[in-house]
């Protein structure tokens, strides 16, 4: 028989379910056939835009389409578990988005059951296929920096919580605030860099200072605040990690804070032999990184020219591969329980007050 040669994709979701939709568009060995969403005249929007023969409301209806072989699941967060399970009981590859689940606990029934099920399941880390951080990535993981021994990773906004009153406020349906949602994000891209380091220990602290008060909502964003709207998750995060090979990495994320950031996310890196730092001001694609050196003993900064990237593409097209051709998927479900673990445990320290050991 002919090897395969696209993948036949349903994407779930269709509200960040249209990042997934321009990667796939841009990945020439995989197709989406079908979308499923409750916010039926998006779904259709969507579908006419991209193509989409067949639209579906709940998930369910779309998992029972006769020719799938991986869907994509761009849902809230509490769903990540239940709509990742039937997919994979119905023997559909999946590509999740971040965090990988509310906790721990939920993220280890997915990444057994996809063992038990034989099918890839990977997720969407699109923030490491940025070119700063490709490169940052590549020059690290080749011993560039030397010994990479202190790592800041942040992600500040004014004023972003992505919708007050939404799921995303929502203790119970997101499982956390800005940590779980963007912290995610660059908790992952400075492990990625440090070589995935098992993390010893963990010192964090957590505060919910404007968004209990109705303040710091995201003037841009696609939800509408309610009357009511609750506010049950922390609005600032900072945690202080210690890897097993001595080195440290410092936190600090908010949706919403009194700084002069707008929103700004990135990484400093310091290694025995260079440095680098990845500054992403909303969400620039050019001229964020700047590394360090020497150069005869006098200090050197450099900017590389970066290329403009599409984060999800790069995911996607890593995610098709390994299901056509067997290769690894990184980012892996495994990585991202291994960042839901670290989030549990900041979490956990915040609410101790206190350093707490990884597994205890
Ligand atoms: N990687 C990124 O850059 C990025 C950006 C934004 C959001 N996200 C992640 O994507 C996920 C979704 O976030 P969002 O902003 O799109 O939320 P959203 O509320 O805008 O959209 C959620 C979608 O899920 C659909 N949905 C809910 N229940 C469903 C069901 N039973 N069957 C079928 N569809 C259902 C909704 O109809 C909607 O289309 C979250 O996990 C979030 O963390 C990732």
């Amino acid at each position: 028989m002919a090897p395969q040669e696209r993948v036949r994709v349903g994407v779930i979701g269709c509200g960040a379910g249209q990042f997934h939709l321009e990667g796939y568009a841009q990945e020439p060995r995989g197709t989406v056939v079908a979308l499923a969403g409750l916010d039926s005249d998006r779904c259709r929007e969507l579908a006419t835009q991209y193509d989409i023969p067949h639209t579906y409301g709940d998930y369910r209806e779309l998992l029972a389409h006769p020719d799938l072989d991986a869907v994509s699941v761009v849902v809230p967060n509490h769903l990540h578990l239940p709509v990742t399970l039937a997919a994979l009981e119905a023997g559909k590859h999946v590509l999740v988005e971040k965090p990988l689940a509310r906790n721990a606990a939920e993220g280890e029934e997915m990444v057994d059951a996809a063992r038990r099920a034989d099918r890839v399941l990977a997720i969407a880390f699109n923030r490491r296929h940025r070119h700063d951080m490709e490169l940052v990535h590549q020059h690290a993981r080749a011993g560039g920096f030397g010994r990479i021994y202190y790592v800041k990773a942040f992600w500040m906004r004014r004023a972003g919580i992505p919708g007050l009153g939404t799921w995303f406020t929502n203790k119970e349906q997101a499982g956390g605030g800005p940590l779980i949602d963007l912290g995610v994000h660059v908790l992952d891209m400075a492990l990625w860099v440090m070589g995935n380091p098992r993390v010893l220990t963990v010192s964090a602290a957590t505060y919910a200072e404007l968004g209990p008060r109705g303040k710091g909502n995201w003037a841009g964003a696609r939800f509408k605040v309610t009357e009511e709207a609750r506010y049950e998750v922390e609005d600032l995060a900072t945690a202080f990690l210690r890897t097993e090979d001595g080195a440290t990495l410092q936190l600090e994320v908010a949706w919403a804070a009194y700084t002069g950031a707008t929103d700004e996310f990135g990484l400093t890196l310091m290694g025995s032999e260079g440095g680098a730092e990845i500054h992403v001001k909303d969400y620039a694609l050019t001229d964020t990184l700047r590394t360090f050196g020497d150069f005869e003993g006098v200090p050197t900064e450099c900017r590389p020219r970066l290329q403009k990237t599409h984060g999800h593409a790069g995911v996607i097209h890593k995610f098709v591969a390994s299901i056509l051709d067997g290769a690894p998927v990184s980012p892996s479900g495994e990585e991202g329980l291994d960042r839901v673990r670290l989030i549990d445990a900041i979490y956990r320290s915040a609410d101790l007050k206190r350093e707490v050991t990884i597994g205890e």
